[in-house]
């Protein structure tokens, strides 16, 4: 399945970095074999975001349940690896999933790997039939990152661009609830501008004239702010929101593209993986295919949000990186390119 291993493996996969719980296994000889997520969206949603403290009660109650039914599903008594992430993401919810992880490798006696959340992510791709060969552009686009990234190999990433102020997937969400949609705001955003004229407003594309390859989204969502509140002093908010909702997201998406495009061509880079929850998007898929003239990959759209798909598979990969459980690790922050190929001990970030 993910090329040759002297034993085939089934790997745990655990996922708290934020406000889903996603646990999964991975056979390295059939594939994934078992999923499920839970999804706190609910639980948040009255508070327009994330409460972390909340989220990593949650955690708590749901993670082990979790780990019972898709070991159920699987029809495994237990794994011969787990895989759990250890950072990026909320502190006190990572420690739900590191702790338990560890907890159960020390019980069962099976190694553990820590997982960065952006490369699982980034691998999510690899859960699928038509799963890209390196090299690759990556585009990660999430609600805490924006990143186009040379990938040459497993571990071996240039970040070639970054965002200087707000991750794609949060200037959705700040333009949602501009336009009093709930949370999250990307999915219920999509939906709003299909009803809509994307060309009702000219918003900027930010960067995308500049030379570079980094992102910033703060003017743009300032711009939906201004256009909102011009909207409501005339009294045709209501007859604009899906027309705003259209333009904001065809110049993010024009802003996404653009920028992929020119990291392509500057890389001579021939395949672009999508991936991260604002992987989810319709309209980047459709319009990346259009523009762009090698090929595509994304995930299947449930692993383009938070799973525990992606972290099982990212850790069978990085198997020679397992260790014995005896470090509980949780880092609110890690940046992706100080990871090295598996076998190399990964940084601490
Ligand atoms: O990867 P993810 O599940 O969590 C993080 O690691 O951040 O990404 C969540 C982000 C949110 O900002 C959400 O609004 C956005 O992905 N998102 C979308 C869509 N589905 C999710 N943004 C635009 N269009 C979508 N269809
Ligand atoms: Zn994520």
């Amino acid at each position: 399945m993910l090329g040759y291993y002297p034993v085939p493996m089934n790997v745990l996969g655990i996922e708290t970095s934020c406000d889903e719980t996603g646990v999964a296994v991975f056979s390295t000889e059939h594939g994934l074999i078992a999923d499920a997520l839970h999804s706190q969206v609910d639980l948040h949603a009255m508070y327009g975001g994330v409460v972390p403290e909340i989220a990593s009660r949650d955690h708590v109650r749901c993670l082990l349940p979790l780990v019972v039914q898709v070991l159920r599903d699987a029809g495994i008594e237990r794994p011969d690896a787990i895989a759990y992430t250890a950072g990026p993401g909320l502190v006190g919810a990572l420690m739900v999933g590191s702790g338990m992880a560890n907890g159960l490798g020390l019980s069962w006696g099976c190694p553990v790997v820590a997982v960065h959340h952006m490369e699982g992510h980034l691998l999510a791709p690899m859960l699928e039939d038509d799963a890209p060969d390196y090299p690759f552009l990556a585009l990660l686009v999430s609600g805490g990152h924006t990143m186009l990234i040379a990938v040459a190999g497993l571990g071996r990433y240039a970040v070639l661009g970054t965002t200087l102020d707000d991750a794609v997937g949060e200037a959705f969400d700040k333009t949602a609830k501009l336009l009093g949609l709930g949370y999250p705001g990307g999915p219920a955003l999509a939906a709003l501008a299909e009803e809509g004229d994307d060309t009702a407003f000219d918003l900027p594309r930010p960067m995308l004239q500049r030379p570079g390859l980094d992102f910033s989204f703060s003017g743009l969502k300032t711009a939906v702010m201004l256009e909102v509140r011009k909207t409501r002093d005339c009294g045709s908010f209501d007859a604009q929101r899906a027309n705003l909702a259209a333009s904001f997201q065809r110049a993010a998406v024009d802003t996404l593209v653009g920028k992929s495009l020119q990291a392509a061509r500057r890389e001579s880079l021939e395949r672009i993986v999508i991936a991260g929850g604002v992987g989810a998007n319709k309209l980047l898929r459709s319009e990346m295919a259009r523009r762009f003239d090698g090929q595509v990959h994304y995930p299947r759209m449930q692993f383009c949000t938070d799973n525990g798909a992606m972290i099982a598979v990212a850790g069978a990969l990085r198997l020679a990186d397992a260790g014995s459980c005896d470090e509980i690790r949780a880092q609110a922050r890690w940046a992706l390119d100080t990871l090295g190929p598996p076998g190399v001990t990964p940084a601490t970030g």
